[in-house]
């Protein structure tokens, strides 16, 4: 069913959860005696019938090295793993398929900019410029560039709500900041920033944006030329996708002038021992033999996100979101962390005196998979003041009965603790 369909008058059709979650097989379950209720897709999604299939059927049929044998097989896992750049093409709207660089994930797509966009040209006395929410995959790769250089990391700080101060963070884009590199949603608070706006701001100072899109991209329909952003970085595994692959984006003048980053086959269009020249856009940056199935498998997910429509998961999330945080917000001792007014997916909470760790473990015994820890965003706790907190994240296989479950759970907790 295409997005279109669902649509009927402007409004869109409820997305059928129940017959959406028969394409997980995984959620049928039972963990510790209990049916799983599972409430951690920020960390990774479980992945439906669809992309299973279609990495078997690569394997299957059609396993060959790309883009260098003559022979069929090789010609159609070409043909599949090209196709799959074209997925993503369409389903970030970037206006060119070389501007879609295959590479394992966020983490690897910001360490690439990190080290070829910015080591060329970020020098002494520069600036980044990142924000206090940031996971560690968007700060460390700036930092080592920022040691590397003698260049400086700035911080734009956020309000009690998590969300940016838009005025400070304006104010930090000076004439030395080199990059603005910032998430689209927080993975530990939910928050959707107004990416729009910042990018507007920082390319009045002609300075580059790259959007971490990992908790986006799962969430929101994403059109990264109606953005204006100069990198989108995301994982296929937050998507439905198989873990090993993931995606940068980069506008295509960008990635021209960038070297390359690691070296090896495909990546070059001739070598000789005294010189090397380099292969056209995206394949400059794809050494070695790239993640195949996972490319397939992507592209499956895409499709299999794009049948059920952005429009129509949006809403059931945006639906069972303002339940879940009405239920938890009911629950005596609870604290949510991170109220914005924008948000996605993400309840991060703290419960009376319990740490965490102990929370996770309870509802674990339950069967409820949810997250505890510093959610690879430790100055972030630290600027909440806390060491951890618990994270339920929901994606579009989760139901009201999820929320309920977890809300019992939380009364076991509050049993064992008593
Ligand atoms: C906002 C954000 N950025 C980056 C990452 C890192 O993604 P990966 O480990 O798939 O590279 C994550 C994963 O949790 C994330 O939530």
């Amino acid at each position: 069913m295409t997005a279109e369909a669902l649509r009927e008058g402007g409004r869109v059709a409820p997305l059928d959860v129940e017959r959406v979650r028969k394409d997980f097989p995984i959620l049928e379950q039972e963990v510790r005696g209990k049916p799983l209720v599972y409430l951690d897709s920020a960390a990774t999604t479980q992945k439906p019938r669809a992309v299973l299939d279609a990495i078997a059927r690569y394997y299957l049929a059609d396993n060959a090295n790309v883009h260098r044998g003559v022979h069929l097989l090789s010609e159609r896992a070409t043909q599949a793993y090209e196709a799959a750049r074209e997925k993503v093409q369409r389903f970030i709207n970037a206006a060119r398929a070389h501007e879609i660089v295959f590479v394992r994930g966020t983490t690897e797509a910001i360490n690439l900019v990190a080290q070829t966009y910015g080591r060329r040209r970020v020098r002494q006395g520069d600036e980044i410029l990142v924000t206090v929410m940031e996971h560690h995959s968007n700060i460390v790769p700036w930092q080592m560039l920022c040691e590397e250089k003698g260049a400086i990391l700035r911080v734009a700080p956020m309000d009690d709500d998590g969300q940016l101060l838009l005025d400070e963070l304006e104010r930090l884009i000076g004439p030395r900041t080199r990059m603005l590199a910032l998430g689209h949603v927080s993975n530990a608070l939910g928050t959707i920033h107004p990416v729009r706006r910042i990018i507007e701001m920082a390319h009045r100072r002609k300075v580059p944006v790259l959007l971490d899109g990992a908790q986006a991209v799962p969430h929101l329909a994403v059109d990264v030329q109606a953005l204006g952003c100069d990198f989108y970085a995301f994982s296929g595994h937050k998507l439905f996708g198989p873990t090993g692959i993931g995606v940068l984006y980069g506008r295509a003048e960008l990635l021209e002038e960038m070297p390359p980053w690691q070296g090896g086959g495909d990546m070059i269009s001739s070598v000789t021992f005294e010189k090397t020249t380099y292969n056209k856009l995206p394949y400059k940056f794809e050494a070695g033999t790239p993640d195949i199935a996972g490319a397939i498998g992507l592209g499956a997910a895409i499709d299999y996100v794009s049948g059920l429509g952005l429009a129509a998961i949006a809403a059931h999330e945006h639906d069972l979101l303002a339940y879940a945080t009405q239920a938890l917000r009911e629950v005596p001792g609870l604290r949510l962390v991170g109220t914005a007014k924008e948000k996605a997916s993400v309840l991060s909470f703290l419960f009376g005196e319990v740490h965490p760790h102990d929370i996770g473990t309870i509802l674990d015994r339950e069967g409820i998979a949810v997250r505890t820890g510093h959610h690879c965003a430790q100055p972030l706790m630290r600027r909440l003041g806390v060491a951890a907190t618990a994270r339920a994240s929901l994606a579009l296989y989760n139901r009201r009965g999820d929320v309920d479950a977890l809300v019992g759970g939380l009364h076991k907790v509050r049993e064992v603790f008593r």
